[in-house]
C-alpha cells in the first residue's frame, strides 16, 4: 500500500526545519548505502549522526506520534532516527531497492517493513525530483505539499527522477511494523478507517464495539512484539 499522509508538518515547522537545514553542512549520499545503493545514488544528506538530524528527526517523530493516520497505516514498533537529504543540480538516485535489515544507533537492529519520505519544500520550487515507486498495480509518482509525507512498502523498486531547476529537500526513514505483511497491514488499515466511519455515524454503537473487537482480535493474531 502506497499512502500519503497529509500535514504532519505544519507550515510553520516545516519553515523552521528548512532555516536550520539551509544553514547546515551536507556530505555525499553514498555514506548510507550498500553497494548497489551507491552505484545510483547522487545526492547529499546531513551527516547521519550530527546533532542537527538528531534534533530535527526527533521533531519529526513527535510529529508522527500524533498522527493517527500514521499509526493506523504503519502500525510502528521502532523506527530509524529520520535522514535528510537534499537534491540540486541533476542530482538524482537510480532506480533501487532499500537495505532490508538497518543497525539502529542506540544498537539493535530493525527489519526495513516502510519507507517513509517527507517533503519539506513546496512541488513549484523545484523540477523533476518526482519518487517513483514501482509495485504490483505499476508505477507511481509521488511529489507532495512541503509537509506531506508518503509511505511506502520498503519491498518496492523506486528512484528519485533528476532535479533540473531548485532543490529538493525531504525527510526520509524506515520503519519496522508490529505487522510484517503489507496486505494484512492494508486490511487493518481498512477496517480502522471504516470504524472510524461507523462511530462517526452510529457514536458508540454495538456495531462500533463489535468491529474494534474484530480489529484487535485481527491485531493480536497478526502482531509480533
Ligand atoms: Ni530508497
Amino acid at each position: 500500500m502506497l499512502l500519503h499522509i497529509p500535514e504532519v508538518l505544519s507550515a510553520a515547522q516545516v519553515a523552521e526545519i528548512r532555516r536550520q537545514l539551509d544553514a547546515a553542512d551536507w556530505t555525499d549520499g553514498r555514506e548510507t548505502v550498500g553497494v548497489q545503493g551507491a552505484q545510483v545514488k547522487r545526492n547529499r544528506q546531513l551527516p547521519e549522526h550530527s546533532p542537527l538530524a538528531r534534533e530535527l528527526g526527533q521533531l519529526v517523530l513527535d510529529a508522527l506520534a500524533r498522527n493517527p493516520m500514521y499509526f493506523s497505516a504503519a502500525l510502528p514498533l521502532r523506527a530509524v532516527p529520520p535522514l535528510f537529504n537534499r537534491y540540486e543540480g541533476g542530482e538524482h538516485y537510480g532506480l533501487h531497492v532499500d537495505g532490508s535489515v538497518r543497525n539502529l544507533p542506540q544498537g539493535g537492529r530493525l527489519r526495513t517493513d516502510l519507507s517513509c519520505t517527507l517533503f519539506l519544500c513546496e512541488p513549484e520550487d523545484y523540477d523533476g525530483g518526482e519518487l517513483v515507486v514501482v509495485d504490483t498495480y505499476g508505477t507511481h509518482e509521488v511529489k507532495l505539499p512541503a509537509g506531506d509525507m508518503v509511505l511506502y512498502p520498503s519491498t518496492s523498486l523506486h528512484k528519485v527522477e533528476p532535479v533540473t531547476r531548485g532543490a529538493r529537500v525531504c525527510s526520509f526513514f524506515w520503519v519496522q511494523s508490529m505487522v510484517r505483511d503489507d496486505w494484512q497491514r492494508h486490511l487493518l488499515y481498512e477496517l480502522d478507517q471504516n470504524i472510524q466511519k461507523v462511530r462517526a455515524k452510529l457514536g458508540e454503537s454495538e456495531e462500533a464495539v463489535g468491529l474494534t473487537g474484530h480489529y484487535h482480535n485481527l491485531l493480536r493474531q497478526w502482531a509480533e512484539l
